[in-house]
């Protein structure tokens, strides 16, 4: 079996800033109130013009860009996506057409918050397998479509985005993408949860989803170090899902890390953006030069299902 690597990263955020000043005119918050239970600070919110397509299109090109590929070279393209309104054409193949790949095998994957890690391993696996040398594997959200706007427990949180991942077959199996850990606790789905089928609607119970989140992931994402055969103090980095800053927090003091290690933190501006969370905080710390190519990396994301994936990788 040859090895895999995430060659390019790339991602997109809307140009609209929305502070918690904005939603203090909305319903009854304070900005004191979401700072201190959420760490959010801003996030970014999609025009009604701004679709998921385009978020992840955008995404894509920068990463198919900054690899080097001609499209035709792509033989899997897969969107992780909760809010995407679209069923089929799948959000991936409209993305293809818009890219100009032009006979890659695309699906779409929901695996709520959690759903870029399941992709990637699933985009790492079918690589791995030869079943295609080289794999877009994006994230991308409009949370903001799905989000009830009356509801001051729940539109603090989320944002619209997109990042992406172009992955590549490698002849050193060292360098690369290590085995997921991946699972769910179904009984608890509900926990967090897409409501109202016709009209779907963000909703969740926030202290369980606090508890699980933080009680229960880490000993899951230390696992993802063990099969990947390093301690946790060998990570250079760690990209949890951007749930809230509270679990982020919570969740990596459990981890044991070096101090100089590099913890994104990218919902105190982006909110939680769902299944792009992971690959936009991601491709924004390589972009600003915070995680050198080739430092490893703890990707681990958890969320509606209740569901969670992570993997080792290191930094293209
Ligand atoms: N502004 C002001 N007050 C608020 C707000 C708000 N935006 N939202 C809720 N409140 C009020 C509630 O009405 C309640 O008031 P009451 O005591 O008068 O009834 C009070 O604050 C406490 O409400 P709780 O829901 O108990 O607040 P909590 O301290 O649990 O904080 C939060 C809510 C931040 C959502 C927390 O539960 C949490 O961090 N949960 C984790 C879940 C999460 O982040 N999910 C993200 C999506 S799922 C995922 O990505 C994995």
């Amino acid at each position: 079996m040859p090895g895999t690597r995430i060659a390019a990263l790339g991602h997109h955020q809307p140009t609209r800033v929305l502070t918690n000043a904005d939603l203090e005119q909305l319903v009854d918050t304070s900005d004191a109130w979401i700072r201190q239970r959420t760490g959010i600070a801003t996030r970014r919110i999609a025009g009604e013009d701004e679709s998921v397509t385009d978020m992840a299109t955008a995404a894509a090109a920068k990463a198919v860009a900054t690899a080097g590929l001609a499209p035709a070279e792509i033989g899997l393209v897969t969107v992780a996506t909760c809010s995407a309104i679209d069923r089929c054409p799948s959000i991936a193949a409209q993305v293809a057409a818009r890219l100009g790949i032009p006979s890659a095998v695309c699906f779409d994957l929901n695996n709520g918050c959690a759903g870029f890690t399941t992709a990637l391993a699933s985009a790492d696996h079918s690589v791995k397998a030869g079943a295609a040398q080289h794999a877009l594997v994006i994230g991308a959200e409009k949370m903001s479509d799905i989000t009830d706007w009356s509801d001051r427990s729940t539109c603090v949180l989320l944002g619209d985005g997109a990042g992406a991942a172009l992955i590549s077959t490698t002849e050193n199996d060292h360098a690369g993408i290590g085995p997921v850990v991946w699972g769910s606790d179904p009984a608890r789905g509900n926990a967090v949860r897409l409501q109202d089928a016709w009209q779907p609607r963000f909703a969740q119970e926030g202290q369980t989803v606090f508890r699980w989140a933080t009680s229960e992931m880490p000993v899951i994402a230390k696992d993802a170090c063990h099969r990947a055969g390093i301690a946790t103090t060998d990570l250079a980095a760690v990209v949890t899902h951007q749930a809230n800053l509270r679990i982020v927090e919570a969740l990596i003091r459990r981890l044991d890390l070096r101090d100089d290690v590099v913890i994104a933190r990218d919902v105190v501006d982006s909110g939680n953006t769902s299944a792009a969370s992971v690959p936009l905080a991601l491709s924004k710390l390589a972009e600003r030069g915070e995680v050198p190519s080739g430092a490893l990396v703890l990707l681990f994301s958890f969320g509606g299902g209740l569901s969670w994936a992570g993997q080792v990788v290191t930094c293209p």
